[in-house]
């Protein structure tokens, strides 16, 4: 089986408040997405990296960096999503039905090398796959419309779901056909593998990999890639 990867690239950044959309914005000298890309970049055991692009995306031409020419674009769609669904639709004509597909958000620059082969290296002959996680830290608090504290949920046995999120292909892209089908949201593949009644395995990753979404996640970003490059 060969392994391939998904970037979804095609949001808005709307809680970023850039004049630019986040993945576009410069970390370190290039963009976060050319970032998130050189993780799977120069691989041997990655086969081929296709990346969701908005349809009316005028940023990635002008990008220049090694390796760009081997990327397969495609459009995104409305949500995270249907952006992964167009490019599973454009792997079902390069791929086997068992190789795995590997989704990483295109606003996670700073996943970790060990991070990414721990993944690999635990999931590589499991029947469904899983996600990177990390156990939750804080205290939760549910908290009512009116910004006072409802409750606090017990922390014990959450995590905080990050990506990349890896599963065979074919077995995700009927997850999330199903889960359109039925209308359910869906905001990770793990999400949306759950709803088909598959159980994902988790592997713990680090805190490091942060989805960049607000500013003050810029400079943070770019302290842990000037330490994680070294
Ligand atoms: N994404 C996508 N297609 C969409 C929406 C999101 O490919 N229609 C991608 C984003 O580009 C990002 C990843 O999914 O790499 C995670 O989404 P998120 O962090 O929510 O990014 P945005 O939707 O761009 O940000 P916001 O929600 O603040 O608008
Ligand atoms: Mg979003």
């Amino acid at each position: 089986t060969r392994c391939w990867v998904i970037i979804p690239a095609a949001g808005t950044g709307q809680r970023m408040r850039a004049a630019l959309p986040k993945q576009y914005l410069p970390l370190l000298g290039r963009s976060v997405l050319e970032h998130s890309l050189s993780h799977f970049m120069s691989r041997q055991d990655i086969a081929g990296i296709i990346v969701a692009l908005a349809p009316d995306d005028s940023y990635w031409p002008a990008l220049e960096f090694l390796g760009k020419s081997s990327i397969r674009c495609v459009a995104g769609g409305p949500e995270r999503a249907v952006s992964v669904r167009n490019a599973l639709r454009e792997l079902a004509q390069l791929a086997a039905p068992d190789d795995w597909v590997l989704v990483h958000d295109a606003a996670r620059p700073c996943l970790r090398a060990s991070d990414l082969d721990n993944l690999l290296d635990t999931l590589h002959e499991h029947p469904i796959g899983g996600i990177l996680a990390i156990p939750v830290r804080d205290t939760l608090k549910r908290v009512s419309a009116e910004g006072v504290i409802a409750d606090t949920v017990v922390r014990e046995g959450l995590w905080l779901a990050q990506t990349p999120q890896m599963f065979r292909l074919a077995m995700l892209a009927e997850a999330l056909d199903q889960a359109f089908t039925f209308g359910h949201p869906v905001t990770d593949e793990a999400s949306a593998m759950e709803l088909a009644g598959h159980v994902p395995c988790v592997v713990e990753g680090h805190s490091d990999n942060l989805k960049i979404t607000r500013p003050e996640d810029l400079p943070l970003a770019e302290f842990l890639l000037s330490g994680l490059n070294c």
